[in-house]
């Protein structure tokens, strides 16, 4: 039987692939639908004007060039809890969306004692027990989940001052609202870095919501087994067959 959060969700997913296009060719694979695409991107947009714009409040001396950007300083200190409760709004959604994927299970423990090896670079494809999400990924989200809350609640009670919870609650605030600012801000970069360069033919998923094939088999392969029914590693075998037989040089098992 389905939550109302299932239902809400499929509602919502549903309703936004009639308004976009969900693009997929011969040999790629539904990755991201329209709705998943649009939180995704309302989440950077508010991210990255919350960040610049606090920016400003945080380092004025070194950042005024741009508060003009936002009308100036005071403009930028006005709107800068707005663009946090924007950026709140949009994740929480997506958290909802992506509730089923990004729950921990045994695989990506599992994940995380292999890691060392991957990086190291003796593995090419991820773990074959690898679904939609890997475990570096599911932590990162429960990383913004948990950075969300604190910027949120520190966040309100510097705006509203919150006087009768003492100063020090305030102080203790302020402390928190820039500690976590900069672990956030530090996780974008990995994150970005793995989303376009790192993780070649990632991003594509997010801008038309398709992956190819040897991506899903390369970086995602029990979800790759999941939509094709295919074997990932009896997949990479088969492409690098078809490969040598057509004689080109072989680029596999990376995208
Ligand atoms: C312009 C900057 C950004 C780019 C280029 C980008 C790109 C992407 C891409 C391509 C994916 C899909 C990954 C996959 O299918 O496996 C993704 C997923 C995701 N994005 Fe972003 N993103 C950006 C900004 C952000 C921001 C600001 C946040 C939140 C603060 C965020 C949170 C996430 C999360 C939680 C996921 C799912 C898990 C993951 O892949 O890490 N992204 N992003």
């Amino acid at each position: 039987m389905s939550t109302s959060v299932e239902r809400f969700d499929d509602k919502a997913r549903g309703a936004f692939d009639q308004i976009g296009d969900n693009q997929v060719y011969v040999g790629e694979l539904l990755r991201h639908r329209v709705y998943t695409r649009f939180l995704h991107w309302m989440v950077a947009i508010f991210f990255f004007l919350a960040l610049f714009s606090g920016f400003g409040i945080y380092l004025p001396w070194l950042f005024r060039w741009f508060t003009p950007v936002f009308g100036g300083g005071a403009v930028a200190r006005a709107l800068h809890p707005w663009f946090g409760i924007g950026f709140a709004v949009f994740f929480g959604l997506q958290t909802l969306n992506w509730l089923a994927p990004m729950t921990w299970t045994a695989a990506d423990s599992r994940w995380m004692r292999n890691l060392k090896s991957m990086i190291a670079g003796k593995e090419k494809l991820e773990p074959p027990d690898t679904h939609f999400f890997n475990a570096g990924q599911k932590l990162q989200f429960w990383e913004i989940i948990l950075g969300t809350i604190v910027l949120l609640i520190t966040g309100i009670i510097m705006w509203s001052g919150a006087h009768s919870l003492g100063r020090l609650t305030v102080a203790v605030s302020y402390i928190l609202h820039d500690i976590f600012a900069l672990i956030m801000l530090f996780g974008i970069f990995i994150h970005l870095y793995l989303s376009t360069i790192g993780q070649p033919g990632t991003f594509q998923g997010m801008i038309r919501g398709a992956v190819s094939e040897k991506w899903a088999w390369t970086f995602h392969p029990a979800w790759f087994q999941e939509v094709t029914g295919r074997d990932a590693r009896e997949a990479v075998e088969q492409a690098r067959r078809d490969t040598a037989a057509s004689g080109s040089s072989p680029k596999l098992p990376m995208v």
